[in-house]
């Protein structure tokens, strides 16, 4: 089984940034810790800051890998465009937040990427990625 994660804008920043929202722990560490539950699961990673970035890398995994887990970040709230990639494509996409996104400023309650995608998972900090990949596993497994 191989996964994508795909971190939007400014979740180079993890652990450093807003550490009340996003938590302390650096992504890497978190990163190591998730492939090393999943031994048989490939776990790729990518990150950018620039929308056609992600763009583009959702066209180049969308079509042969069993998952895509993404957390477009701020682009969630804006992006016609990534609705658009995700809509272009047959990989599973599942949408993760780390914060509850509910809970915060209306401009972040309304979501324009989730229609493109299988579901949401959010509010569980870090471990929204699991949780995601969890349900990739599940669904996969689902329809051997
Ligand atoms: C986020 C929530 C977004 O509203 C925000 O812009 C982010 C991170 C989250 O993971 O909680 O960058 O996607």
């Amino acid at each position: 089984m191989r996964i994508q994660i795909i971190n939007g804008p400014n979740l180079n920043l993890l652990g450093v940034r807003e550490p009340e929202v996003y938590g302390k722990r650096a992504w890497e560490d978190y990163l190591k810790e998730l492939r090393g539950r999943y031994p048989k699961v490939r776990i790729d990673y990518f990150q950018s800051n620039l929308e056609g970035e992600i763009i583009n890398m959702i066209q180049e995994v969308g079509f042969d890998r069993d998952g895509i887990v993404l957390n477009a970040g701020a682009y969630t709230h804006t992006s016609v465009a990534i609705l658009d990639a995700l809509k272009s494509i047959t990989t599973p996409t599942v949408e993760v937040h780390i914060s509850n996104v509910s809970q915060r400023e209306d401009f972040r309650r309304k979501s324009i990427i989730s229609p493109g995608c299988l579901g949401f998972i959010g509010g569980f900090g870090l471990d929204s990625y699991r949780l995601a990949i969890e349900a990739l596993i599940d669904r996969a497994s689902d329809q051997e």
